[in-house]
């Protein structure tokens, strides 16, 4: 086990923290299938952390339990040292975690700002009946808001976008601009569901850039599913292996891909 208070410093000179999130024992069942069995894995602060497994191997299944869309029938989830009670995906937003999804989920005829701007939702205090009196208050907070989302779109390299319809970007924009949705939210984890699925080489390399650079200025905790494996060994501090719903696999990029288990379930076998 790790001990909680311990900082490790990478080669790259980066800190990882203590564990942020303890997922312990966690079995997910839909009817007959068992989606997850029995897995468990930590999330340290400030790492970047991937999952990695064959096709219905349970990664985007976890993905959704620690995001609050599917509720497991056993195990627990601990975050910043406390036990979860169950959560609905909106309270989870609330503690500081966005995500994003393996099918983009935007708003399709709205424009990239105002799809970034949904993601300070979880951020707004005032409701209508509450910005009709306190108009200042509420006036305030859509200031702060839009100052937040500007930084994320100077950040993402995307202002040349800004009034674009989301529907008429090509697909590597569109993964970009779910990436803004969810840091507008300024998580504390951010959750990716195959950030680079479907992209070409050059795309992939913008997006391993803006994921590390995420990760170093913002100090955010990423846990990622990704199949590429190139990409997988750039940019992760440790990797968790999921096959048919069970961890098989656990520790640095080396370490898993010296593991005989992990190269017999999914390295040694083609797949994309
Ligand atoms: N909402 C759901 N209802 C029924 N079965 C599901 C649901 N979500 C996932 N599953 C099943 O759980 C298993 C794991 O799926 P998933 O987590 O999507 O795998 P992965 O992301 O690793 O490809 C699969 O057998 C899948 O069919
Ligand atoms: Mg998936």
């Amino acid at each position: 086990m790790l001990d909680s208070s311990e900082v490790t410093v990478t080669a790259d000179g980066r800190r990882i923290g203590g564990v942020l999130m303890d997922i312990r024992n966690i079995t997910l069942r839909f009817g007959g299938v068992v989606a997850i069995r029995d897995t468990s894995f930590d999330i340290r602060e400030g790492e970047i952390r991937a999952i990695i497994g064959p096709n219905g191997a349970g990664k985007s299944s976890m993905l959704n339990v620690i995001s609050g869309f599917y509720h497991p029938q056993e195990g627990e989830i601990w975050f910043r040292g406390e036990k979860r009670p169950p959560m609905k995906p909106y309270q989870v937003a609330r503690q500081g975690i966005a995500r994003t999804f393996q099918n983009i989920a935007l708003f399709e005829g709205m424009s990239v700002l105002d799809n970034i701007m949904t993601g300070r939702l979880t951020h707004m205090k005032t409701g209508l009946a509450a910005q009709a009196i306190w108009w200042g208050r509420a006036e305030a907070e859509e200031v702060a808001n839009r100052e937040v989302v500007e930084r994320v779109i100077d950040f993402l390299e995307i202002q040349h976008i800004r009034k674009t319809p989301v529907g008429r970007l090509p697909y590597g924009l569109k993964k970009r601009v779910e990436l803004a949705r969810a840091l507008a939210a300024e998580p504390k984890l951010l959750l990716l569901d195959e950030p680079m699925a479907g992209m070409n080489v050059e795309e992939k390399e913008d997006m391993s850039r803006f994921i590390l650079d995420v990760n170093d200025e913002f100090g955010t905790t990423i846990a990622l599913i990704e199949h590429d494996m190139g990409v997988v060994m750039d940019l992760s501090d440790r990797v968790v292996v999921m096959d048919y719903g069970k961890k098989i696999g656990d520790g640095t990029p080396d370490e898993v891909r010296n593991n005989q288990d992990v190269i017999d379930a999914y390295l040694g076998v083609a797949h994309d």
